[in-house]
């Protein structure tokens, strides 16, 4: 039996900025339903721009797919609008901008648009319940919250548009790891309880790993070298890791366990270093 095809295939896409700047070049990523996937590097390796480019917000940077494509449930998106992918079922968490400050909690919620055929109260009762920490705080001006609360309501916001997929940039970004612990377990209840995959853009290597099924990074040895010690006790669920470069290159390594997931990061690793 052939495996089912990805909700959502990132196949060989470049991007190019203002025409002329290249920030991505053959980036492959896939999303099965179901899953959490992590895209792991660190600063300019391209993670705010891929989840962009899925999200057709790169369209606003000025900057397009130039070549490859991005296919959700089976048709091509890139470089359609923002919108047209929402209402597809595509949501972003931005890295930046993430609230509407002079809104209340309960006003940012309200002021998001629903796809069209999703149970809107349904889903913000299943925000309120996810997170109770922003019930308590309904009231609250958005520009008044703290970073972990405002990720709370940007993951929340996003949940009420009926997504089935939430793309996260940036999940730990400037936040304590009490809280984004709190944070990475809510997600997995998104995944697990509503059915909405997810794929990350992550900094922060152990808690990519220790949160997705599968992950993908680019060529930044620093980063290996720091994750690599803790990366055989954090990986609990992944199930593989392919670690490709940034430009192009073929995947190096691949592995279906996570004990093998473990050894193909000391190949990758020895064979940047060497
Ligand atoms: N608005 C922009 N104009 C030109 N280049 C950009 C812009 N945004 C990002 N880039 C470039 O794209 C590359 C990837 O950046 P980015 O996607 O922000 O990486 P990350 O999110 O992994 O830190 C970097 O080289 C960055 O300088
Ligand atoms: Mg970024």
């Amino acid at each position: 039996m052939s495996a089912p095809a990805p909700l959502l295939r990132i196949d060989q896409i470049e991007v190019a900025y203002h025409r002329v700047i290249t920030a991505l070049q053959g980036v492959s990523v896939d999303v099965h339903a179901g899953t959490i996937v992590a895209i792991l590097g660190t600063n300019g390796a391209g993670k705010t721009t891929t989840l962009r480019a899925v999200s057709g917000f790169i369209g606003l940077d000025d900057a397009r797919v130039t070549s490859g494509r991005i296919v959700f449930e089976g048709e091509a998106i890139e470089n359609q609008p923002p919108h047209r992918i929402t209402t597809r079922g595509i949501v972003l968490v931005p890295e930046r901008d993430k609230v509407f400050p002079n809104l209340t909690v309960a006003e940012n919620l309200e002021a998001t648009v629903t796809r069209p055929g999703s149970d809107r109260r349904g889903l913000i009762d299943a925000v309120w319940e996810l997170f109770p920490a922003l019930t308590r705080l309904k009231r609250r001006t958005a520009g008044l919250l703290s970073g972990g609360e405002r990720q709370m309501l940007a993951i929340g916001s996003a949940l009420v548009c009926g997504p089935r997929l939430l793309l996260v940039d940036a999940l730990s970004q400037g936040l304590a790891p009490r809280i984004v612990d709190d944070i990475a377990e809510r997600l997995r209840q998104v995944r697990d309880r509503m059915g909405v995959s997810v794929l990350l853009g992550e900094q922060n290597a152990e808690l990519a790993l220790s949160m997705a099924d599968h992950g993908y990074s680019w060529r930044t040895v620093a980063l290996y070298w720091t994750a690599r010690p803790r990366v055989c006790v954090s990986m609990p669920t992944c199930r593989s890791f392919i670690w490709a470069a940034r430009a192009n290159d073929a995947a190096i390594a691949r592995s279906n366990s996570i004990g093998a997931a473990a050894g193909g990061l000391d190949d990758a690793v020895s064979c940047a270093s060497g």
